[in-house]
């Protein structure tokens, strides 16, 4: 249609001067006619000169009011002749047009705001801005000064308008040549193809997106963390079991037995197999004194351990039950200092909501050496946050069972503009490492933070759930940008 149009118009004529224009004229869709001037242009038929102008379009309020009329002349309407207390009439109307209204109004000094009346001041009046708008969205001339004014109340926005000047080109013919795509046998059996004109190539065009394996942005993420890790002298501890025993989560890291985490509220307990097989049964006793009667200068907890308790399998609730595992297998051979580092899957019986789920995952860092002090934990702390692009931390006193003393690590947010929680450390308790069997000297610095959170302040995600389950976005997946910590 518009093709036809186009290149019938140009076989007596010089040119199209304004494409917007030949569309109105004739009934066509100015997208439309763009669309096949382009591809003309492209082949040849037709050069095509941009033409631009400056056009005023309505906003969805400059719309509502040629629906509607204005608010001045809507609030004048509802005034009666005898007048009417302002109350009632701010009753009539909507908020906004009794506001914009009363203000319009009264600079038209068409009516009285008076204390205790509203009272119209004239008889009659023209709904100048509702003609002017309809003026605009008609594609008519309107003064500058009208303009001005209608911009000013935000009625009327500028857009800039787009066309072209068409004209013969080199290859011009009026109805265009039917090119060849492929050569086919048939082409070649019959020998026309010595007439066919082929399409040419076109080397730039995009290919197809390849299908392939996509990185979800959690894993990129952990991907970063581990090369941190490593270029700072970590060894990944094995966290391959989701399952793992009450003792191992808890008794050893000093977690009291009646502490409200061990609760099945908190925490999920396995039914099938419900215990555990096998525990290091010296080590188990001395686990079981400490809680009960303390030593090492511990007065302990003072209450009735219970093996079943220690026995309860469970889903892990942190990564630290990995922890305890490795420097216990530490203690058991002659002392070695080590830097140990974790990134996997945690489960809590939580209520799902923005930001928990009920699964998530838990980076954990460890250092393991003769005479530590807090001092070292602060530096390695300082050194690990910066390689993730966050130097200004803040520590805050906080308590967990296994370590004393115990931080909570807050980072000042750029974008946010405020210190966000980041994470949890501290150094492990004598009553945690002394009954495993480390020498006296040792301390060990931890801490421990979630995948989850770093990864949705990266990716600018608020929503848990549009990160990680059943309801993430597959689009998201494939999309998703390149991950560069610390830059
Ligand atoms: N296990 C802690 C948590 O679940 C994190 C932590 C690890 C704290 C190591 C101190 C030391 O939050």
């Amino acid at each position: 249609m518009a093709e036809e149009a186009i290149l019938g118009y140009l076989e007596s004529k010089d040119e199209i001067s304004d494409s917007g224009q030949f569309a109105t004229e004739r009934g066509l869709d100015h997208n439309e006619v763009v669309n096949v001037i382009k591809s003309l242009h492209g082949f040849r038929y037709v050069v095509a000169q941009d033409i631009k102008r400056e056009m005023w379009i309505l906003t969805d309020e400059g719309n509502a009011y040629t629906v509607t009329g204005s608010p001045e002349v809507q609030l004048f309407l509802a005034i009666p002749p005898e007048g009417i207390p302002k109350e009632e009439l701010q009753k009539k109307l909507d908020p906004s047009v009794f506001k914009i209204g009363s203000a319009q109004a009264a600079k038209r000094k068409w009516v009285e705001m008076g204390k205790q009346l509203v009272t119209r001041k004239i008889q009659h009046v023209e709904d100048e801005v509702k003609n002017l708008l309809l003026q605009i969205q008609d594609g008519q001339a309107v003064n500058q000064d009208e303009i001005k004014a209608l911009k000013a109340r935000k009625l009327i926005v500028p857009q800039t308008w787009k066309g072209y000047l068409v004209k013969k080109g080199p290859n011009y013919a009026p109805k265009r040549k039917k090119v060849a795509t492929d050569l086919t046998r048939e082409n070649l059996q019959r020998g026309d193809w010595k007439e066919l004109e082929f399409k040419e190539y076109n080397f730039s065009a995009k290919g197809l997106p390849i299908e392939s394996g996509h990185l979800h942005p959690l894993l990129k993420v952990r991907h970063q963390l581990k090369g941190i890790f490593r270029q700072m002298g970590f060894e990944e501890m094995p966290t391959n079991n989701y399952v793992e025993s009450s003792f191992w989560n808890f008794d050893a890291l000093f977690q009291p037995q009646q502490h409200p985490a061990r609760d099945s509220h908190d925490t999920f307990f396995l039914q099938v197999p419900s215990t555990t097989k096998q525990l290091p049964e010296d080590y188990v006793e001395r686990v079981k004194q400490i809680h009960e009667s303390g030593g090492y200068q511990s007065r302990g907890y003072g209450y009735d351990w219970k093996r079943e308790e220690a026995d309860k399998n469970l889903l892990r609730t942190h990564t630290t039950a990995v922890s305890s595992r490795m420097l216990y297998a530490l203690a058991q051979k002659p002392f070695v200092p080590k830097k140990y580092y974790s990134i996997d899957r945690v489960f809590r019986n939580e209520a799902v909501d923005r930001t928990h789920l009920a699964e998530f995952h838990q980076i954990e860092g460890l250092v393991c050496d003769r005479g530590l002090a807090l001092g070292d934990l602060l530096g390695v702390l300082k050194e690990f946050f910066s390689r993730l692009g966050m130097s200004k931390l803040r520590f805050k006193p906080a308590y967990n069972p296994y370590t004393e003393p115990s931080m909570e690590i807050f980072s000042y947010h750029e974008g946010l503009g405020k210190w966000v929680e980041i994470g949890n450390s501290g150094m492990f308790r004598p009553e945690m490492l002394l009954p495993m069997g480390l020498p006296e000297d040792v301390r060990v610095i931890a801490w421990g933070l979630s995948l989850e959170r770093p990864t949705m302040i990266l990716y600018g995600i608020d929503n848990i759930r549009d990160l990680f389950g059943h309801k993430v976005d597959l689009g998201l997946i494939k999309k998703n940008s390149i991950c560069r910590l610390g830059l």
